[in-house]
């Protein structure tokens, strides 16, 4: 089974987890950190991997006319029927049914590690934009995806047993406050995620590594995503 294939028999669990107020990052600090990163409203926004919906609908929110796109037909029905007047369109990031350069802005928000083909959907990104439009993407960090914590301890080593500069396939059962989702996902090295930019025309022009803030913390045990950062961000430009 493909990971597209792997989303869609988790979709019900996503959309429990994705709405439940506050349950994960994205409410508690995430999207605000993401949005630091993210340009005013212009003439097309395309979300790639949009899930059920809630960083589109917060986009429309915010002024943006935005496009949805998701492989998952569950997930896609989910975003459509949560806001019937945005549009959603159902297909694989790698093959967009969008015209050559009809967008000014792109968002991956945690769906580049999700895809089979990350360069192919990064390059489909750089078609589907006009020259000088921006392509903002948020993805599990590659030291996070590469490793793991010894302990859940706030001081603890944080190994890399395996291999970081190949990619690999990974499944995560997350249990939390009553909800359970297996995350698959895939490694990829910041190389990877570098070349598929560069050889798709990008120039990169910002780049964060956000720390958990404190308001955030949801134990002692969570200050260890105080050393090691979760996610990574970017801005690029299509040249
Ligand atoms: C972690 S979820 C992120 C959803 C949303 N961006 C959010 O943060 O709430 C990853 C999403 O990527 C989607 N996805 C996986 N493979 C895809 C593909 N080939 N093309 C488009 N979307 C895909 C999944 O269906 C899932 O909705």
């Amino acid at each position: 089974m493909n990971l597209r294939a792997k989303w869609e028999a988790q979709a019900d669990q996503w959309i429990a987890w994705a709405r439940a107020p506050g349950h994960d990052s994205f409410w508690r600090h995430h999207r605000d950190q993401f949005l630091s990163l993210v340009p005013a409203p212009g003439r097309l926004t395309i979300d790639i991997g949009c899930g059920e919906g809630r960083l589109a609908r917060h986009l429309g929110g915010l002024g943006h006319a935005v496009v949805g796109i998701d492989a998952s037909p569950s997930l896609a029905a989910a975003a459509h029927a949560s806001d019937p007047a945005m549009a959603i369109v159902l297909a694989d990031a790698a093959r967009l049914p969008l015209t050559d350069a009809c967008a000014d802005l792109a968002i991956a928000f945690m769906s580049l590690q999700d895809i089979d083909a990350m360069p192919e959907a990064v390059r489909e990104i750089a078609r589907v934009l006009a020259p000088g439009g921006r392509f903002c993407l948020a993805v599990v960090h590659p030291i996070n995806s590469a490793g793991r914590f010894e302990t859940r301890a706030p001081d603890a080593p944080f190994i890399i047993k395996g291999d970081y500069l190949r990619p690999f396939e990974s499944a995560d059962l997350v249990e939390r406050d009553g909800l359970a989702m297996t995350f698959h996902s895939r490694h990829w090295s910041l190389e990877s995620y570098f070349l598929a930019l560069e050889q798709a025309g990008f120039l990169v022009e910002a780049l964060r590594e956000p720390e958990l803030p404190d308001h955030a913390l949801v134990s002692e045990a969570s200050r260890r995503w105080q050393r090691v950062p979760l996610f990574l961000h970017l801005r690029a430009r299509r040249t």
